[in-house]
Parts: C-alpha cells; sequence; structure tokens
C-alpha cells in the first residue's frame, strides 16, 4: 500500500499494522465517506420505520463495525440481535452455509432490518431471509453497507445499500479475508496474491 498524502488517509494508513501493510493494495472508501454514508443510511432508516415495531437482525461477523455506526445513529426504540453465519473454509467464496448462532427474538409479527456487510453472490441472503419468513414478521427489508452486483447469482437486492462496488475483493470496517482484516477502519482491496497461491490461512 503506497503511503497517502492528505491528512485523513495519513490517519488510516497509520492505522494499518506494519505486517498487513504490504497486504492492502488501495484504499477504495476512506473512514470519512464511510461515516458520512452510513449516518445517511441511519437517517432513511429512521425516516421509514418511525412508529414501527423495529427489529434489528445482524449476520456475524462482518457487520461488527457496520452496525455499531448505524445504530448509534438510528433514534428509534429498537431491539437488536444477531443470527450467526459462516460459510466453510477460509476462501473468498461464500460455500455452504452453517448457522453458528440462532435468533433468539421473537420476531412474529415485527418490522424486521436484516443487516449484512455485503451483498455479493446473494447466497447467504437469500438463505437467511427463507429462515427468517418462516418465523412470520410483518415485514423483512434488508440494509448491506456493500453491494457488488456483477456477482449475483440470486435474484436478491438489498432495500438500503451504501455502496455499489465493483468485482474486486474488499477487506476492512468489519470486512475480513481469513478472520482478517476487520479491524482495518476503512474498505481497503486486497492483494489477489494474499488470496490466491499460499494465502495465509
Ligand atoms: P454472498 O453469500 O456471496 O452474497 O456473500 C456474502 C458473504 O460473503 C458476506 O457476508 C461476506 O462474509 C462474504 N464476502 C463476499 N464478498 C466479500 C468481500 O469482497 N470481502 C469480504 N467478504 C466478502
Ligand atoms: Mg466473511
Amino acid at each position: 500500500m503506497k503511503k497517502p498524502t492528505s491528512a485523513v488517509s495519513t490517519r488510516s494508513f497509520n492505522r494499518v499494522p506494519a505486517s498487513w501493510s504490504n497486504d492492502v493494495e488501495t484504499v477504495l472508501i476512506t473512514e470519512a465517506d464511510l461515516a458520512e454514508r452510513v449516518k445517511t443510511l441511519a437517517q432513511q432508516i429512521e425516516k421509514d420505520y418511525t412508529g414501527k415495531e423495529m427489529v434489528i437482525v445482524s449476520l456475524l461477523n462482518g457487520t461488527v463495525m457496520f452496525l455499531a455506526d448505524l445504530i448509534r445513529n438510528i433514534s428509534l426504540p429498537l431491539r437488536l440481535d444477531f443470527i450467526g453465519v459462516s460459510s466453510y473454509g477460509a476462501g473468498t467464496e461464500s460455500g455452504d452455509l452453517v448457522f453458528t448462532k440462532e435468533l433468539r427474538i421473537d420476531v412474529h409479527g415485527r418490522d424486521v432490518l436484516l443487516v449484512d456487510d455485503i451483498l455479493d453472490t446473494g447466497r447467504t441472503l437469500h438463505r437467511v431471509l427463507a429462515k427468517l419468513r418462516k418465523l412470520k414478521p410483518r415485514e423483512i427489508r434488508t440494509c448491506v453497507l456493500l453491494d457488488k452486483p456483477e456477482r449475483r447469482v440470486e435474484s436478491v437486492e438489498a432495500d438500503y445499500v451504501g455502496f455499489k462496488i465493483p468485482n474486486q475483493f474488499v477487506v476492512g470496517y468489519g470486512l475480513d479475508f481469513a478472520e482478517r482484516y476487520r479491524n482495518l477502519p476503512f474498505v481497503g482491496v486486497l492483494k489477489p496474491e494474499m488470496y490466491q497461491d499460499g494465502a495465509p490461512h
């Protein structure tokens, strides 16, 4: 990763652990752009859910930073729960999904907002939406920070999208590769050689 020039990106750059600084190719979305967009999404959600019995269902683990920033900007009496979902292996494809944590809140008759980090092939949201619909919520809407429309396999779209991005593997702001890079404060593009031959596991 090349040393940036502006003050803001220098601050982000300085927070990349030294041993990871050669793994990230570019910063795709800066901290400032994330903060501004997440606040706007939160305002839209707040407007749309005013007066409703809102339950936010967030998918573990990738939503950790996005969710924290989103909900601190939503001033509604919401409830929050998580579904743990994980795909086998350390790769970049969403393979066989396993549920690692089940929902605890009863969402029957509620207005559910399902939050995920990124909508890629759509397999994850498709599976989770099918699971949630069986619980008979009044309505389910979906919110994702990132959307890679080029990669879609299942026909699923999100109601609230932070950023549409090109078909590149991204990390940071909660998103991982093999559980690493989640703590980067920006969304960055990982160098392809990191997840091709010789990738860390
Ligand atoms: P989908 O099931 O293919 O839509 O993928 C959704 C899941 O795959 C997300 O929740 C992420 O965990 C993971 N994923 C997809 N693309 C990326 C990426 O570019 N970086 C990190 N994780 C990704
Ligand atoms: Mg992941």
